[in-house]
């Protein structure tokens, strides 16, 4: 059996093709661009998505190893909280609103203060946050009336495709979560929500389970890809959910980190639960149980800021000369620290005006030190969201850590020490793709539900266990980084409105 996995992602979609023992036998990536039309603002247009998962999928068949009809199903992970706003002729109405895009504050403001943050917490289980999807209805709503008035469906990046190849208008229960619009305790649209945009309760699409089958692909899908009809299509996850089904982040205990583009702090719960005052998300996870989730919204981003932007000299594998560095200054980087708000910042500060900034600079400070600063600066925005979750009383016994980011062996060992705990990773190198083809696998039934096939394709592969002396140095340092933002943010806020 075969299972495609596709990952719809920020930068690019990526599609493996993985068999029932978890191998993975083909994959493929295809970029395609984010637009930036005014500061804060992030849009793609949902026809490249499809454009570019189309193309991947007739690369992969046209290689000849593989045939339309091996592939038993199809699943996907998706970037969460993007806007797709479809006509009643099932058109593309306006560039789809992304997760990164900051625009919507006055519409947080209205929600989290005049409809009232426990209201919405107690309808979603979630407060208004500038990158999720209502806040983006409701500026839609504000500042494209006309577009407003032709919505027929609304749905989430990754059920574009799903449409694209079915027909159908589906989600899932992890990517619904992040709308604002769903009851997530309850895992079904909110009622109370729907009220709200006075819009007709079908213009969200039908909400499956992540591993649940949604239909087969379509005649005229199957004619576009070179995919057939028998293939079954199913539901999917968002992108952190996926994720940590490919790590096996699926039982108590075990705390994923994702060190990509953003970076995330995901812990399994066996019940619904959340915080009162809503500094984590609260979402379902791709295996029946829950989530709790904390977002920063720059990490191995940071880093790639650091090469690409400010490094963009270094002839050679710059990434390596300049972790090379890092690795030659000590644990605590000569005293500096570095703040990761590159594009502000999600948990725990909710505010898009924050910015990065090197604080303790001195005349004897080397650029080696600069560069792990901010591997360090990214591992102390990431253990703000840990104090969250360890004072909720979540359970934690490992850190299982993946994206980009994680194939530093600094960068893990530097995780270990910051967290206190043992950092893992495991044989899945694919990712939230991973995750992806694991549901479909589970959705074709071989096997009986996500945790059982995590544990028969999930295996440690390499571990950090924490350094006494440098988890001292990072507790002390930790300190003064968690003090820093509430000293900086008023000079922050000033800084934005300087014309
Ligand atoms: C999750 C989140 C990101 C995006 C982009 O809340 O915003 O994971 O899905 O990757």
């Amino acid at each position: 059996m075969k299972f495609l996995g596709i990952d719809l992602g920020t930068s690019s979609v990526k599609l493996i093709i993985m068999d029932e023992n978890g191998e993975i036998h083909e994959s493929i990536s295809e970029k395609y661009d984010v637009s930036y039309p005014k500061e804060n603002w992030a849009e793609q247009n949902p026809e490249d998505w499809w454009n570019s998962t189309k193309e991947g999928i007739k690369k992969l068949l046209g290689r000849g190893s593989i045939h339309g009809e091996d592939i038993s199903g199809i699943s996907f992970s998706g970037q969460m909280h993007g806007l797709v706003l479809l006509d009643e002729k099932n058109e593309v109405l306006m560039p789809a609103i992304l997760w990164c895009d900051q625009r919507t504050q006055k519409q947080c403001d209205y929600l989290n203060n005049e409809f009232g943050q426990e209201k919405l917490s107690k309808y979603t289980g979630n407060k208004a946050l500038t990158g999720f999807t209502l806040p983006k209805v409701l500026w839609v709503k504000e500042n494209k009336p006309e577009i407003y008035k032709k919505i027929a469906h609304m749905m989430l990046p990754k059920d574009y495709i799903s449409f694209k190849l079915t027909g159908k208008f589906a989600t899932d229960a992890t990517d619904a979560s992040g709308t604002l619009m769903f009851d997530v305790e309850n895992r079904k649209w909110s009622k109370e929500m729907m009220n709200l945009l006075e819009l007709d309760g079908t213009v969200w699409p039908k909400v499956y389970e992540s591993w649940e089958v949604i239909g087969n692909v379509s005649e005229k899908a199957s004619v576009i890809t070179g995919l057939s009809t028998t293939t079954s299509v199913i539901a999917g996850a968002g992108d952190q959910a996926a994720g940590a089904v490919g790590t096996g982040t699926v039982n108590k205990g075990i705390l994923s980190v994702a060190l990509g583009t953003s970076g995330v702090v995901f812990a399994c719960n066996e019940k619904f639960s959340v915080d009162k005052v809503n500094r984590l998300h609260s979402f379902c996870h791709s295996n029946g149980k829950w989530h709790q989730m904390g977002v920063m919204l720059s990490a191995a981003s940071c880093l790639q800021w650091w090469v690409k932007n400010i490094n963009a000299d270094i002839q050679g594998d710059a990434f390596e000369k300049l972790l090379g560095e890092a690795e030659n200054s000590p644990a605590g980087s000569n005293n500096l620290l570095f703040l990761p708000y590159l594009m502000g910042e999600r948990t725990p500060h909710d505010d898009p005006s924050a910015r990065g900034s090197f604080i303790g600079l001195s005349i004897t400070n080397k650029r080696g030190d600069m560069t792990r600063a901010i591997l360090e600066g990214v591992c102390f925005g990431l253990r703000d969201s840990l104090e969250i979750l360890k004072s909720l009383k979540v359970e934690i016994k490992e850190v299982r850590v993946s994206g980009g980011g994680a194939e530093s062996k600094l960068w893990r060992q530097i995780l270990a020490d910051v967290f206190n705990l043992n950092v893992n990773i495991t044989n899945s190198k694919e990712g939230p793709a991973y995750g992806a083809a694991i549901l479909a696998s589970v959705g074709c039934g071989l096997y009986n539900t996500v945790d059982e096939a995590c544990e028969h394709l999930i295996k440690i592969t390499d571990k950090s266990l924490p350094i006494k002396e440098n988890v001292e140095k990072y507790n002390k340092l930790y300190k003064v980084y968690a003090s820093l933002y509430d000293c900086l943010k008023e000079s922050f806020k000033e800084i934005s409105t300087i014309s």
